[in-house]
């Protein structure tokens, strides 16, 4: 994907000193359902620069999801136009959004979806060994990041013998190994209590302030508020308000 490639550094930070990671115009996403039409997001305007970490907040149903879904290539606009890392969403074929959603984006869901079969080191591998990296790589990657994440005595649990905390880390891992310049987190902290929604939240802001990743995160807890270089409030599918921290 040769936009891709133009937006990294030789550090493979994602950082791009112009132009922005991700430009919508109009972005719209409707579900027609039998009876009616159930709009998503609605004629939404953003541009994200690479480097922010963007706080999306809003009421239940006001289309955080739906926008992050979008974002990462998991589900296509209704109308409207999306470039993401130079790559046109609109309009991308199949195989093109399959080889953007494996090396651009790291998704962090609140539910974890990780695989209940694999160890935790076994799941974080498995995003890269599917994009072609021999085995022996993946897993020192993976030790590593999942020492990072301070996991280093959990790598051969399987997911139910982890804590929610320990998964929510152990899918954050999973989001990094194929080193995504952008990461998209929906509730990351949750299902978390306090102490480890804080502690995610310190490793999204040190991808960010550290190592240069842009980063979304939709949430309804505060706990992002000191990390966000940007606040966008939604409301009914469309933005209602954008904060930019001092
Ligand atoms: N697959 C779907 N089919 C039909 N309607 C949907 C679908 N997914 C979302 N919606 C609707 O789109 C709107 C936006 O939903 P979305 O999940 O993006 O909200 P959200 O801001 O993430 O909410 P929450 O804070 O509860 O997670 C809602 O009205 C929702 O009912
Ligand atoms: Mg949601």
């Amino acid at each position: 994907m040769k936009q891709w490639n133009e937006l990294t550094t030789a550090g493979g930070t994602g950082v791009h000193p112009a132009g922005p990671i991700i430009a919508a115009r109009g972005l719209t996403r409707v579900y027609p359902l039998e009876a009616c039409e159930v709009i998503g997001i609605n004629e939404v305007d953003l541009e994200v620069r690479a480097g922010e970490l963007v706080v999306l907040k809003g009421d239940s149903g006001s289309g955080k999801s739906t926008l992050l879904a979008l974002l990462g290539g998991m589900d296509r606009p209704t109308r409207g136009c999306l470039i993401v890392a130079g790559q046109d969403l609109s309009t991308a074929g199949v195989w093109d959004l399959t080889r953007f959603r494996r090396v651009v984006v790291g998704m962090v869901f609140q539910s974890f979806n990780l695989l209940p079969t694999l160890s935790a080191l076994e799941n974080v591998c498995l995003p890269a060994l599917l994009a072609g990296v021999s085995y022996g790589k993946v897993r020192s990657k993976a030790m590593e990041l999942l020492a990072w994440l301070g996991l280093e005595s959990r790598v051969h649990h399987l997911p139910g013998q982890l804590s929610g905390g320990e998964m929510q880390r152990t899918a954050i891992a999973r989001a990094l190994i194929n080193d995504p310049p952008l990461i998209l987190a929906d509730e990351p902290t949750g299902d978390l209590d306090s102490a480890n929604g804080h502690r995610v939240m310190e490793h999204l802001g040190e991808l960010n302030r550290r190592q240069g990743r842009t980063v979304l995160i939709a949430t309804h807890s505060t706990l992002a508020d000191p990390y966000a270089t940007r606040t966008v409030r939604l409301k009914d599918g469309g933005i209602a308000e954008m904060t930019w921290a001092d």
